[in-house]
């Protein structure tokens, strides 16, 4: 398998390297579980988040993997940072890469941002923690691992996802994620919210809510990214949009009895998802920010090149998950 220099998107992984981290994560979610959450793998390592837009989920769960894996940690936001004084994005990374960080983990609302960086920055691995509307490669594999905890694995399986697709990172990593690894996908929008080529993704396309919900497996919902949307009358109203694409208990009823619901976050109560849903046990979407850490311990680790034998491996892990871990780390 080919060694990860960056993360900047699914599209740039092969099935066996998605397979890799997530197998990784999934062997990292017992530490997070223990009374005492450290391991050595990073020690002496430096990891800068910058973050050019907001975050709970990627930003904490960065940091914690970094912390709980013994690195050292360094959290940036553009309100604190020299960009609000006028400084370049690339003044600001080669200022940062000066300092000798092992990673950069960064979120801008410009798509190609880290692929742009990593050209000037020699040393330093770059993360894309989400870049505009393009990818968030590490909220898709926290989503694979979620569903690799549900179901084992993804292939064969419909994932229905609805909503602001247009705007959404989350949506085309998932379908560049889906031809990979043999899931299906029905995308479900307004024709306003909707990229006009998205069929050559090879998924179904949808307007109309309840006709994609039977034989879905898992109903993936989104939120509208409101700091995107340059079109006003993308949508009649919130109630309009909440009556034919939010989802409820009585509208998941469709989907049948072992269909489960995600959601990246942050979600709009009334709006896309109702409380019914999202506080039911079809809810994984609490699951998805558990492994979120996870996941971005496993990113991080292989990014790092972490001593296999200072890996923190799961019971739960069949000899052969192991060494296929540990190889990945030499
Ligand atoms: N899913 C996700 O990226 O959430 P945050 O914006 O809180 O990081």
């Amino acid at each position: 398998m080919e060694a990860l220099k960056h993360l900047f998107g699914i599209a740039d992984l092969s099935k066996e390297q998605i397979e890799h981290l997530v197998n990784l994560g999934d062997s990292f979610i017992d530490i997070n579980r223990r009374p005492i959450k450290k391991a050595p793998t990073l020690r002496g390592k430096t990891i800068i988040n910058l973050f050019f837009e907001n975050s709970t989920r990627t930003r904490t769960s960065f940091e914690l993997a970094g912390k709980r894996l013994s690195a050292d940690v360094i959290n940036i936001s553009a309100s604190t940072s020299a960009t609000s004084k006028g400084e370049s994005l690339l003044d600001t990374g080669q200022t940062l890469a000066a300092m000798q960080p092992h990673v950069l983990v960064i979120r801008h609302s410009l798509a190609g941002t880290c692929e742009f960086l990593a050209e000037h920055l020699e040393h330093t691995a770059i993360v894309n923690a989400g870049d505009g509307a393009h990818e968030h490669p590490t909220q898709i594999l926290t989503d694979l691992l979620t569903l690799k905890q549900a179901w084992g694995s993804p292939e064969g399986k419909t994932m229905t996802i609805v909503g602001d697709i247009s705007h959404s990172r989350v949506a085309r990593s998932h379908l560049l994620a889906a031809k990979k690894l043999g899931y299906h996908m029905r995308v479900v929008a307004p024709k306003t919210l909707l990229p006009s080529e998205v069929e050559r993704y090879g998924c179904e396309v949808y307007h109309n809510f309840d006709e994609a919900l039977p034989g879905s497996d898992v109903v993936y919902m989104l939120r509208i990214q409101t700091e995107r949307l340059t079109d006003a009358c993308a949508f009649p109203s919130i109630r309009e949009y909440h009556e034919a694409y939010g989802l409820n208990a009585k509208r998941l009823k469709a989907a049948g009895e072992d269909c489960i619901v995600m959601h990246p976050g942050p979600m709009n109560r009334g709006v896309e998802i109702s409380s019914d849903v999202a506080d039911s046990l079809k809810s994984h979407i609490l699951n998805q920010v558990e492994h979120g850490v996870a996941v971005r311990m496993a990113v991080l680790a292989t990014l790092c090149g972490g001593h296999p034998e200072e890996k923190p491996v799961s019971k739960k892990k069949s000899s052969d998950e192991v060494k296929q871990a540990q190889g990945s780390l030499l």
